[in-house]
């Protein structure tokens, strides 16, 4: 039976992230969860930077519209939604083996345009949640034109076939009305209406020069895409939705936001308990809200 709240809390536990994904928010949920609204079955969860999807997972709300700009991993959650059973048989198959011989036979697919575009969706699937369990790091990364280029891994037993998860995974968004999209994040969330839910993920605001990650695709994500942002927050709060921004907590950001500096929640991303009692103290993320709530 379907309950009348958006979020309901977690409903099933294997419903998890399926791959790592570099500003995975596994450890911060429990502080971005607090702050989420309630809200009712009528409203639509948004989330145009799915990544690994830590947060849509967590809360497995029943309306989503789920987005992000890589094609590659858009493609995995169709395929786990839509043939989840070819997609299990092909990663089945002995060419997926944690050998350094396999593993760069499967990376270097995309080498060649024309063997590239001979695979399958269900193939382009398999090969980026084999190639995600057993890279170096588990991690997306890609060069200029596009190339994965993550060394292999060397891991003992990566398990690149999680059935249990795969499954639950599909169960959930085969089972709600999830839309899946491959768009820029201002095309992705046009339609939010009044009430709706929006959580903005975005790659975050380097802390130093060297800090900056690009490797999510081969558009990077700099202060102009931030600052294009901060428009598309204020035109959903115009709008009467309520949305949820998580960043670094740079003089930047927090400029770029000062509109909304009385709902600025400023968090510890480091949850790990800590013996120095400097870096204990240390706030390096922040969630922006455009409502108000009751800190819990
Ligand atoms: C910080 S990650 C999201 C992490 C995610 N919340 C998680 O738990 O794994 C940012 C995501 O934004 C995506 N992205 C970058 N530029 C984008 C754009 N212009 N529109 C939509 N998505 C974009 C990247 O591909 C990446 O997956």
């Amino acid at each position: 039976m379907k309950s009348d709240t958006l979020v309901k809390g977690k409903i099933n536990p294997l419903v998890r992230p399926f791959l790592k994904w570099a500003g995975g928010k596994r450890q911060l949920l429990p502080e971005i969860v607090k702050y989420v609204p309630k809200l009712t079955s009528k409203h639509t969860y948004y989330e145009p930077f799915i990544g690994g999807g830590a947060l849509l997972f967590e809360l497995q709300p029943q309306k989503a519209v789920i987005n992000d700009s890589n094609r590659e991993l858009i493609n995995c959650y169709q395929a786990i939604r839509d043939s989840l059973d070819e997609l299990m048989e092909e990663l089945s198959k002995d060419k997926y083996s944690n050998s350094e011989t396999s593993y760069y036979h499967m990376r270097d697919l995309d080498r060649s345009a024309k063997k590239y575009a001979d695979l399958s969706a269900v193939e382009k699937a398999a090969r980026i949640i084999y190639l995600n369990k057993t890279c170096y790091n588990g991690l997306f990364r890609v060069n200029s034109q596009g190339q994965f280029n993550v060394p292999f891994g060397r891991y003992k037993n990566p398990n690149f076939l999680d059935e249990a998860v795969l499954r639950a995974v599909n169960k959930y968004l085969s089972s709600n009305t999830i839309t899946l999209s491959n768009l820029d994040f201002q095309e992705a969330v046009k339609d939010a209406k009044k009430g709706d839910f929006i959580y903005l993920d975005p790659p975050y605001d380097p802390v130093s020069e060297t800090a900056s990650f690009t490797g999510y695709d081969v558009n990077g994500f700099n202060r102009h895409e931030q600052a294009r942002l901060k428009k598309v927050f204020d035109d959903l709060t115009a709008k009467g939705c309520k949305v949820m921004m998580s960043n670094s907590c740079t003089d930047f950001i927090l400029d770029l936001y000062k509109d909304y500096q009385e709902t600025i929640k400023k968090v510890r991303a480091t949850r790990s308990i800590n013996s120095n009692a400097l870096k204990r103290g240390k706030i390096d993320e922040v969630l922006i809200l455009n409502y108000q709530v009751q800190d819990k």
